[in-house]
C-alpha cells in the first residue's frame, strides 16, 4: 500500500500582505484534486509569524480549509531564526509559545506503513531553549524505535548544502553546531530521505545513501544575482513522495499550471527591498566570518 505526502514548502501566508496568497490557491486546488494522504508544510508558511500572531493564524486557516490532512514545522519567518546567525529575530520561548499555540508541537512523529516520519524544528537546534534537548530526546526516542521502518526526515533548512562537514555559517542551512547536535540525536541512524525548504531551490541529490530533496517554495522564487542556486533551480512548485510499505519510494516535482514564478524583489512590500536584505545578509555573513 503507497502512503502519498505532498511536501508543500516556504507558503509564506499572511492577510494583511496577501502577495502569495494565489499562488497557494493554486497549489491547494492541484492538492485538493490528487488528494494526497497527507500535506507536510516543511516552514516558512508565513510572512511574518515570527513576530505576528495574525500571521500565524491565518496561514492556520488557509491550511485548515485544503480539506486535507496536512502538518507543518516552522520555518525561520514562523518562531525565530536560528540563534547563532540570526541578525533579527532568532527563536526564543515567546516566538515558539506563538507557534505551539497556533499550530500545535513544533517536532512531531508520525507512523505509515513502512516509514516513520519524523518533523523537527530546525532553529531550536543549536539554542538555548530549554525545548532543544526535549527535541534532542524526542529524536533519539523516534530512531531507538524505528523498528524495521525507513526514517523520512522533515525539516526547514538543509543540512548541507554539498557534503556533511560543510562548515558554512549562515542562514542558508543548519550551522556546524546544530548538524552536530541533530547527528548525535539520530545516533547513527540515516534517515532514506529528508526534506526540507527554505532555500526556494529544487534540488534532489543522493549523498550517503540518503536521498536529500529540497522542496520549491510554493509562494515566490528567488533571483540568481539575490542568492545563487546551489546547482538546483529557482522555481516554484512542491514535491510528492510516494512511499512503499517495503521501503521504496519515489519523489516527483509538481507544478500545477497556473502557479507564478513570482520572484521576491517585485515584493519590496513583503521583506523590504531586496538589495538591501542581500548588503545586510552580506555583512552578517562577514561577521560571521570574522568571528570564527
Ligand atoms: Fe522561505
Ligand atoms: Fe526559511
Amino acid at each position: 500500500m503507497s502512503f502519498v505526502i505532498a511536501q508543500i514548502t516556504d507558503t509564506h501566508l499572511a492577510l494583511t500582505k496577501p502577495f502569495f496568497r494565489d499562488n497557494f490557491a493554486v497549489a491547494a486546488a492541484a492538492l485538493r484534486a490528487s488528494k494526497p494522504d497527507l500535506v507536510v508544510n516543511t516552514g516558512d508558511v508565513s510572512v511574518n509569524g515570527a513576530d505576528l500572531r495574525e500571521d500565524l493564524v491565518a496561514a492556520k486557516e488557509m491550511h485548515d480549509a485544503l480539506g486535507l490532512p496536512w502538518i507543518a514545522i516552522p520555518g525561520n519567518h514562523d518562531i525565530g531564526d536560528t540563534q547563532e546567525t540570526a541578525r533579527k529575530q532568532p527563536i526564543d520561548e515567546t516566538r515558539r509559545a506563538r507557534w505551539l499555540d497556533v499550530f500545535g508541537p513544533d517536532y512531531w512523529m508520525r507512523d505509515v506503513p513502512g516509514w516513520r516520519l519524523l518533523g523537527i524544528n530546525a532553529q531550536l537546534l543549536a539554542s538555548d531553549l530549554t525545548a532543544a534537548a526535549g527535541q534532542a530526546k524526542f529524536v533519539a526516542d523516534a530512531v531507538a524505535g524505528l523498528g524495521g521502518r525507513q526514517l523520512a526526515l522533515f525539516l526547514h533548512k538543509p543540512l548541507f548544502i554539498e557534503t556533511s562537514d560543510d562548515n558554512e555559517m549562515s542562514g542558508h542551512l543548519l550551522t556546524p553546531r546544530a548538524r552536530a547536535e541533530l547527528t548525535a540525536a539520530l545516533n547513527g541512524v540515516k534517515p532514506r530521505v529528508t526534506c526540507c525548504g527554505h532555500l526556494h531551490e529544487y534540488r534532489e541529490r543522493h549523498f550517503d545513501g540518503v536521498r536529500h530533496i529540497w522542496a520549491p517554495a510554493t509562494a515566490f522564487t528567488l533571483a540568481d544575482w539575490f542568492i545563487p542556486t546551489h546547482g538546483g533551480e529557482h522555481i516554484v512548485g512542491y514535491v510528492e513522495l510516494t512511499l512503499e510499505a517495503d521501503g521504496s519510494f519515489v519523489s516527483r516535482l509538481v507544478q500545477p499550471e497556473g502557479l507564478q514564478p513570482l520572484d521576491l524583489a517585485d515584493f519590496p512590500d513583503a521583506y523590504g527591498d531586496v538589495r538591501q536584505i542581500k548588503a545586510a545578509m552580506d555583512a552578517r555573513k562577514a561577521e560571521l566570518a570574522a568571528a570564527k
